[in-house]
């Protein structure tokens, strides 16, 4: 499973990379704002630290202005991914999009209906939200599950299931035990990836006994 950074962060997501743990970016207007940055300057800079797919999103709700933003997105460097919302707007500029070659990805899905709908346009990922699905009191890798099996069935769909709105660890290993083909989570849940208690408290140990030995690997 590729795993995504999903932030504005820049130094965050150089740490990341310079550590070969994320295969890509994803942003939205949400994390730009929180950035305090400008979005175009913001966004050719993160396509330069990571070689993967870099989600930016268009604002316009009309096809044809978010054919204008895609235009300007796509222009900034060639890992730009246009990030495009699920509705019948975003899913016409996605078909067009896709057409021309640019990779897409279709946001804020809620259910394997729209899921179905963003393959039929030809987006390179779909992004299901489970997270704001738990948030509402529902099981959001239900989504993931129902996704996954619908596009198995229909294998001439091509399109990445990017499981999105991960708030956890356990959001992630759920997304890959059911078979996303990429996750996005904020840096936070990336580092959180690696926490075990018994991980650390081993190390803590390990380290206890070789101080008592009195050696040094270090001459
Ligand atoms: C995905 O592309 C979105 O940017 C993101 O995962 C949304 O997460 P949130 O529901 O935690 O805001």
């Amino acid at each position: 499973m590729k795993i995504f950074a999903d932030t504005a962060d820049l130094a965050a997501i150089e740490t990341l990379a310079e550590a070969g743990l994320i295969d890509g970016v994803t942003t939205n207007p949400s994390l730009i704002a929180q950035s305090g940055q400008s979005f175009l300057a913001v966004i050719a800079e993160i396509a330069v630290c990571v070689e993967g797919p870099v989600s930016a999103e268009v604002t316009g709700t009309e096809f044809d202005q978010m054919m204008r933003e895609a235009d300007v997105l796509r222009a900034i460097a060639p890992n730009i991914c246009v990030k495009l919302p699920l509705t019948l707007a975003g899913l016409r500029a996605c078909r067009r999009l896709s057409a021309e070659g640019c990779s897409t990805n279709v946001t804020l899905c809620f259910t394997a209906n729209q899921a179905l709908l963003a393959a039929k346009a030809g987006a390179t990922f779909v992004s299901p939200f489970v997270g704001r699905l738990d948030d509402i009191g529902l099981v959001g890798c239900d989504l993931l599950h129902d996704i996954r099996q619908v596009y198995d069935n229909y294998p001439n769909l091509q399109t990445q299931i990017l499981a999105a709105s991960l708030r956890s660890a356990n959001h992630v290993q759920m997304a890959a035990l059911i078979g996303a083909d990429a996750a996005t989570m904020p840096p936070k849940v990336i580092e959180a990836l690696a926490e075990h208690p018994l991980t650390r408290s081993g190390l803590e140990g390990f380290l206890r006994d070789w101080a008592a030995t009195g050696q040094s690997i270090l001459q």
